[in-house]
C-alpha cells in the first residue's frame, strides 16, 4: 500500500455564550447547549470519513477543536470526540490538539488536558477595561490572567489571541497588551487586525458612522510595535498574524498555508483533498446548526457543495495562501505544478516587488512587511 501523508482535521463547534459585535463566524447564541446532540453528531460523522475515499487508514497529524466556542464544551463531550478519532484515524506520535477557549471557562481546562488536549488557544483580545467593554466581551483582565495561570500550569504549549486595531486604541494601549501577554512567556501569539466584516453589529456602526476604524498610519505603527515587542520576548512572525518561539508554530494552520489535506467536520467547516494527478476537491458543512444534526442523523454526513479546483483555482490558491507566511512561495514548486513562474501568470509581481511590497530571492517569493499590512489587496489581484 502506497504511504499516505497524515491529515489534520478540524471540528468545529458554533455555539458561544455571547454574539461578539465583530464576529462573522458561524456562530450560534442558544438557550440550552445541545452538547450531548451535537458531540453525537461530530462523532457519527467521524464514522462515515473513517470509511471515505481519501481518508480511510489514514493517519491524524493535528488535530484543532474551532468556534464558536469549544470551551463551553465540558472535557466529557471533547474527550469522546478525540477518543473517536483516535479510534478512527491513528495519531501520529506528535499529533498537535488544539483547543480555543474563553477565559471564562478555565474550570474545565484542566479536564481538557486529561481528555488529551495539548494546546490551549485563548480569547484574551486585549487586557485593557476600556477595549474588552468596547470588542463586547464577557471577561476582565483579571479573568484572562487567572486563566493563563491555569494554562500554563496544565499546558507545555499554549497561545492567545489578541486584536489590535480597535477603535480608539492607542499606541500605548497596545503596548500594555503585548506586556500582559509576554508576563505569561506564551510560546505564541496571534495578532489580528480587527476587520469590520459585513452584517456585523460592528460594521452596521461603521456605516452610520457610530464607530471608526484606526487610522491606516496608526494600523502600520502598531504592526511594528508587535513584531518588535513580540520578537523581544523571543517570538518570532512566522505568518501575516502569527508569531511563536521556535519550534512552536501551529502545526495544524500550516496544512492550510501549504496546501495540506484537511477534513473540516461540524456546521460550516470546510473540508480539502488533494487529488492524483488533478488540483484537488474542496466542500463545506452544512452551516446551520441544527440542519447539520439533522443531516447528519439522516445520511451520516453533512457535506455539500463540492466542488474540483481547476488548474486557475488551485493556482490562486497556492499562491495566497503561500504568501501569508514569512517563507512565502518557491517558484520552483509553483512551476512544477502549474506548468509556469508565477510572474508568467500574474504579471503584477513584478511590480509589487519593484514597490518594496514583494521580496524576491533565492526561488522564493513573500510579502515584506509593507506588503502584509495590503495583503487583503494584492490576495484579491490572484482571484
Ligand atoms: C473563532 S474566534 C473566537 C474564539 C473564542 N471563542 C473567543 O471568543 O475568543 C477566533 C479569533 O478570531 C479573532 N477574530 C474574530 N473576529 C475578528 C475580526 N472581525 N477581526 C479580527 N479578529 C477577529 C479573535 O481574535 C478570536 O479570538
Amino acid at each position: 500500500m502506497a504511504l499516505v501523508a497524515p491529515f489534520s482535521l478540524y471540528l468545529h463547534i458554533p455555539y458561544c455564550a455571547l454574539k461578539c459585535p465583530y464576529c462573522d463566524f458561524n456562530v450560534r447564541v442558544v438557550r440550552a447547549l445541545p452538547e450531548r446532540e451535537y458531540t453525537s453528531a461530530i462523532v457519527r460523522e467521524l464514522g462515515h470519513y473513517a470509511d471515505a475515499e481519501g481518508w480511510r487508514g489514514r493517519s491524524l497529524r493535528s488535530l484543532f477543536f474551532g468556534g464558536g466556542t469549544p470551551s463551553l464544551f465540558a472535557p466529557q463531550a471533547i474527550g469522546a470526540m478525540i477518543e473517536r478519532a483516535a479510534e478512527l484515524f491513528p495519531f501520529t506520535s506528535d499529533i498537535e490538539i488544539t483547543l480555543e477557549a474563553n477565559p471564562e471557562d478555565r474550570r474545565y481546562f484542566a479536564g481538557y488536558r486529561a481528555a488529551g488536549v495539548n494546546r490551549l488557544s485563548l480569547g484574551a483580545q486585549s487586557f485593557q477595561p476600556h477595549l474588552l467593554s468596547c470588542l463586547g466581551r464577557r471577561h476582565s483582565a483579571d479573568d484572562t490572567r487567572a486563566a493563563l495561570e491555569t494554562i500554563r500550569r496544565e499546558f507545555d504549549n499554549f497561545s492567545l489571541d489578541l486584536i489590535y486595531g480597535i477603535p480608539a486604541q492607542t499606541l500605548e494601549d497596545l503596548r500594555g497588551d503585548l506586556a500582559a501577554a509576554l508576563d505569561f512567556s506564551p510560546p505564541h501569539v496571534s495578532a489580528y487586525n480587527l476587520t469590520f466584516e459585513e452584517r456585523t453589529e460592528f460594521y452596521y456602526r461603521l456605516k452610520r458612522g457610530r464607530i471608526a476604524p484606526a487610522p491606516e498610519e496608526l494600523e502600520i505603527a502598531m504592526a511594528a510595535t508587535i513584531e518588535e515587542a513580540l520578537a523581544g520576548g523571543g517570538l518570532q512572525r512566522y505568518e501575516i498574524s502569527n508569531y511563536a518561539r521556535p519550534g512552536k508554530e501551529s502545526r495544524h494552520n500550516r496544512v492550510y498555508w501549504e496546501g495540506g489535506d484537511y477534513l473540516g467536520i461540524g456546521a460550516g467547516a470546510h473540508s480539502f483533498l488533494a487529488a492524483d494527478g488533478a488540483f484537488g476537491r474542496r466542500w463545506r458543512e452544512e452551516k446551520n446548526p441544527i440542519r447539520y444534526m439533522e443531516r447528519v442523523a439522516r445520511d451520516g454526513t453533512a457535506s455539500m457543495e463540492y466542488e474540483n479546483l481547476d488548474a486557475a483555482k488551485a493556482a490562486a490558491e497556492f499562491m495566497f495562501m503561500g504568501l501569508r507566511t514569512t517563507r512565502g512561495i518557491s517558484t520552483n514548486d509553483f512551476a512544477r505544478r502549474f506548468g509556469k513562474k508565477p510572474a508568467e501568470i500574474y504579471p503584477q509581481i513584478d511590480a509589487w516587488v519593484e514597490a518594496g511590497l514583494m521580496e524576491s530571492d533565492s526561488g522564493r517569493l513573500r510579502l515584506g512587511r509593507r506588503g502584509f499590512m495590503v495583503a487583503d489587496e494584492i490576495f484579491l489581484a490572484f482571484v
